[in-house]
Order: structure tokens, then C-alpha cells, then sequence
């Protein structure tokens, strides 16, 4: 009787010890906004370090802030990893994301500490990756077609149909190429600009890089789109080639939140610190993204197109990551471009 009742609480005690080590390591949402196979060694690679269940919904970064801003009352979502920065910003502004000050902010690049500052800390800068074009060479030589270097060569008549872009709702990709153009040009000629576009583009996808897929596999003969989402397809063998726009071109600082509310706060703050080191950074070559790492001693991918020898504009984050600014543009493109018959 004793022994048994001995046995019983031993077993007791290893359950005890065994929930108490689990809810220790417990687990994590992250809703991730790059490419899935970044998403999924990301969150494998954190698992293996912090026996933490790692759950990814991956979305791109309109729909993931769309869905947060849904979920407000209620979040369900822990991390927001990955996606342009001007949503994340506007997510700052409107309160649906937290604070946080990660010891890892000394070790990274001004552009990604500024977007931090700009955020009151809501948010920080994991990369950075410049908008361009993608062509399928192919395509190009069998149509007799110009491999085009600015934004006005898209226009040219005999594009039509070949041209695709995402779309700016639910893409922060096509979102960063709207207030590029009106950067670049000025808002009114930027907009004519869009809907003569409009013209040429045979789809707007719901997300950023599959132009750059579609681009490769000849889907489309261009694509719009983050430069190295095209260079991963050319080293995948495709016979796909980059441009980065004569006149200029906008670019993306990538970015992570914290969402207010979540439900595993510590955790949240695990991964967030995690995703900052240079090692943690280092896995996106490994999953074929080549965006630049925001922390300083993560190497740049060999393969990253080569941000110095672009003409980037001065990209100003703190006004087209404005929550009132970005819900204007997009609107007005969906009622002056997007809703116009092809
Ligand atoms: C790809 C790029 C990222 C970018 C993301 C945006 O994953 O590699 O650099 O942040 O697209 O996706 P979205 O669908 O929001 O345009």
C-alpha cells in the first residue's frame, strides 16, 4: 500500500515537473510575411534552439496587418515577422502592435534603428531590399521585346498584357511601388502613370513575389517586384534578369512587431531578440531570400543585388508609413486603377 501510494506520488511529481517545463517553453505565434521557405526554417531553427512551439500563418504584409487590425479585441497572433515596413509603422500608429526595446539594438544598421525610433519602438528593421523589375529573357527574345530599364519603358504599346504587379492592398510590395511612383513623380503624374499601366498589367496578384515566379517561369514576360525575389529564381535556373529603374526606385525596410495583446508575451520577445542576431539573420541566404540583414555582423548574401550600385530614392517611411497616408493611396488606387476595365 505504502509503495503504491509512494509510486502514485512520484508520478505526480514527473507529471508536475513535465507540464511545468512545457508551459516554460510553451509556444508562439508568428504571423510571417516572407517567403514561406524562410518562414519554416526560421521557425524550425527556433524551435530546435528553444523547444518552443512555433505556429506560422504565412501572409503577405496588407493582409497580415488587415488581419491584425481584425483581431484587435482579440489577438491571436504573437510576432509579426517579415513584410514591408510601412504597414508595420501604420499597425504602430493605430496602437496594434507593443513596445519593445530589444538589447540586439546596438548591433544593427541606422535604417533598421530608425524605423525603430520612428515607431516609438513598435517596430524594428530586419532588412532590406530594393523594387525593380524581373524580365524572362526567353519571352523577351521570342517576342521581339525590349528588356526594359525605367518605369517609362513599361508603358511602351507593345507590352500589353506582359507586365504584372501585385496588388497594393494586399501587398506591401505593390504598396512600396505606388509611393515610389508618387515619390519618384509626383502624385497626380504618378496615378496617370498607374492607369496607363493598367493597360499592360495582365494580373495584380495578391502577393509581392509572384511576379517574380510568374516572371520565371513565363508566366509574365515582366514582373514588379523586390529585386532579389527575382534574383532567387535566376540562381534556381530560371531564365529570368533584374533591372533596378533608371529614374529611380523605392525600397523596403522589412520589419517585426510585437502584437499587442499577445498571448505569449515572453516568448514574443524570445523570438523577436533571436531574429535580430546575425545568426538567426544568416538563414535567409540559407532559404534563398537575399534581402540585406539589418543586424551589422550578419553577412550580405553574395547574391543580394547590390543596394550602392541602385538609384534608390530617399524613401520617406515616416509619411507613407502613415496610417491616414497609406489608407488614402490604397483606396485610390483601387477606385481609379484597380476597378478600371481591361
Ligand atoms: C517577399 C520579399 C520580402 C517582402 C515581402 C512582402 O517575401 O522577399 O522582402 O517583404 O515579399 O510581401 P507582400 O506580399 O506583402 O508584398
Amino acid at each position: 500500500m505504502r509503495s503504491a501510494v509512494a509510486a502514485f506520488g512520484l508520478a505526480v511529481m514527473a507529471f508536475g515537473v513535465g507540464s511545468r517545463e512545457a508551459s516554460a517553453q510553451g509556444s508562439l505565434v508568428v504571423y510571417c510575411s516572407v517567403l514561406v521557405e524562410w518562414c519554416q526554417l526560421a521557425s524550425n531553427e527556433f524551435e530546435r534552439k528553444t523547444g518552443t512551439k512555433v505556429t506560422i500563418a504565412a501572409k503577405g504584409s496588407g493582409e497580415t496587418f488587415a488581419q491584425i487590425r481584425a483581431e484587435a479585441a482579440n489577438p491571436r497572433g504573437d510576432v509579426w515577422w517579415g513584410g514591408t515596413g510601412d504597414p508595420h509603422l501604420q499597425a504602430a500608429e493605430l496602437g496594434f502592435t507593443e513596445p519593445y526595446r530589444s538589447p540586439l539594438l546596438g548591433e544593427l544598421h541606422p535604417w533598421a534603428v530608425s524605423q525603430a525610433e520612428q515607431s516609438g519602438h513598435r517596430t524594428v528593421g530586419i532588412y532590406a531590399g530594393a523594387l525593380g523589375f524581373a524580365f524572362n529573357t526567353e519571352q523577351l527574345a521570342r517576342k521581339k521585346l525590349e528588356a526594359p530599364r525605367c518605369w517609362k519603358d513599361l508603358l511602351a504599346a507593345n507590352l500589353k498584357d506582359e507586365v504584372q504587379i501585385s496588388n497594393p492592398a494586399s501587398s506591401g510590395t505593390a504598396y512600396t511601388a505606388v509611393a515610389t511612383l508618387v515619390q519618384v513623380m509626383g502624385e497626380e503624374p504618378a496615378f496617370a502613370y498607374l492607369k496607363q499601366l493598367h493597360r499592360n498589367v495582365n494580373q495584380y496578384t495578391r502577393s509581392g513575389p509572384a511576379p517574380a515566379r510568374a516572371a520565371a517561369r513565363g508566366e509574365t514576360t515582366i514582373g514588379i517586384m523586390f529585386m532579389h525575389d527575382a534574383v532567387a529564381e535566376a540562381i534556381a535556373g530560371f531564365p529570368v534578369k533584374t533591372a533596378a529603374p533608371c529614374e529611380g526606385t523605392g525600397y523596403e525596410i522589412g520589419s517585426m512587431s510585437i502584437i499587442k495583446g499577445a498571448r505569449n508575451p515572453e516568448n514574443a520577445r524570445k523570438w523577436y531578440d533571436w531574429a535580430l542576431t546575425g545568426e538567426a539573420q544568416a538563414l535567409g541566404a540559407r532559404a534563398k531570400s537575399y534581402q540585406v540583414p539589418s543586424n551589422r555582423s550578419a553577412p550580405i548574401p553574395p547574391d543580394a543585388p547590390k543596394l550602392a550600385d541602385i538609384k534608390l530614392i530617399n524613401y520617406d517611411f515616416a509619411k507613407y508609413g502613415q496610417a491616414a497616408e497609406r489608407k488614402r493611396l490604397i483606396e485610390r488606387w483601387e477606385k481609379e486603377v484597380g476597378a478600371l476595365p481591361k
